[in-house]
């Protein structure tokens, strides 16, 4: 379902040299597939998942989700893509300020041009322990619940390909894993693939399937 291929990605450093970050010659992800992406900070984690999002532009290469390919897809039918295909729990919550919790989540349904459905939103907020904070805005909840409501937000709209960055960083062991039982479920029952990053091992001992990243 993902197919990455010499996919290349370089930021241009202060001094305006060009920096490769990215160079993968090959890549793949079939559909349920679960695989954890490990690599030390700053190796380009974050840097893949923008690019397999279609949030960052690559320089070469392809990326195909679902036999389209992100990479030539123009940025207004990438975000739609993105909505209806991709789940993405950010590694900084990427939340909106100005709304509640179960406002973030339903926001992220509106993204597809289907009805919000705030039931569901409820009830994603629930599975990740968080239904006495449906009201509260980011700035009043600590920093676990904000990744927690980021969690649910990136199930909103049951995307095919899960993509999340370090969803467990900031949130205690019991939360933890109801936050990757959670993510397993999502993916084992609707045939979800998801790409996990983490530095904990006993998250990424969970998941058979790894690959690293070379920085
Ligand atoms: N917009 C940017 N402009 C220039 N350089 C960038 C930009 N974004 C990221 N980088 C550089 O790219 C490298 C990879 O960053 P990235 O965020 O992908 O790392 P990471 O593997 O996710 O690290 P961490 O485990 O700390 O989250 C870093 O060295 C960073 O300095
Ligand atoms: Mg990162």
């Amino acid at each position: 379902m993902l197919s990455l291929k010499d996919v290349r990605k370089s930021y241009r450093e202060p001094n305006g040299d060009s920096l490769l970050i990215l160079d993968i010659p090959q890549f793949e992800l079939a559909a349920g597939e679960q695989v954890v992406l490990r690599g030390q900070s700053g190796c380009g984690k974050t840097t893949l998942l923008n690019c397999i999002s279609g949030l960052t532009t690559v320089d070469a290469g392809s990326i195909v989700i679902n036999g389209h390919d992100i990479t030539q897809l123009h940025e207004m039918t990438r975000d739609r893509f993105r909505a209806q295909h991709i789940g993405f729990v950010f590694q900084t919550f990427n939340l909106l300020p100005a709304f509640s919790a179960l406002e973030n989540v339903l926001l992220g349904m509106t993204f597809t041009g289907q009805k919000p459905d705030p039931r569901r939103a409820a009830r994603l907020l629930d599975e990740v322990g968080l239904s006495h904070r449906l009201d509260h805005k980011p700035t009043a909840l600590s920093v676990g619940e904000q990744q927690r409501v980021a969690v649910a937000r990136a199930l909103a709209n049951q995307p095919s390909l899960l993509l999340a960055d370090e969803p467990t960083a900031n949130i205690d062991p019991a939360h933890q894993q109801q936050v990757i039982d959670l993510l397993r479920a999502a993916c084992e029952k609707q045939e979800v693939a998801m790409l996990l990053v983490t530095h904990a091992p006993e998250v990424a001992d969970q998941f058979q399937l790894w690959t690293t990243l070379a920085s």
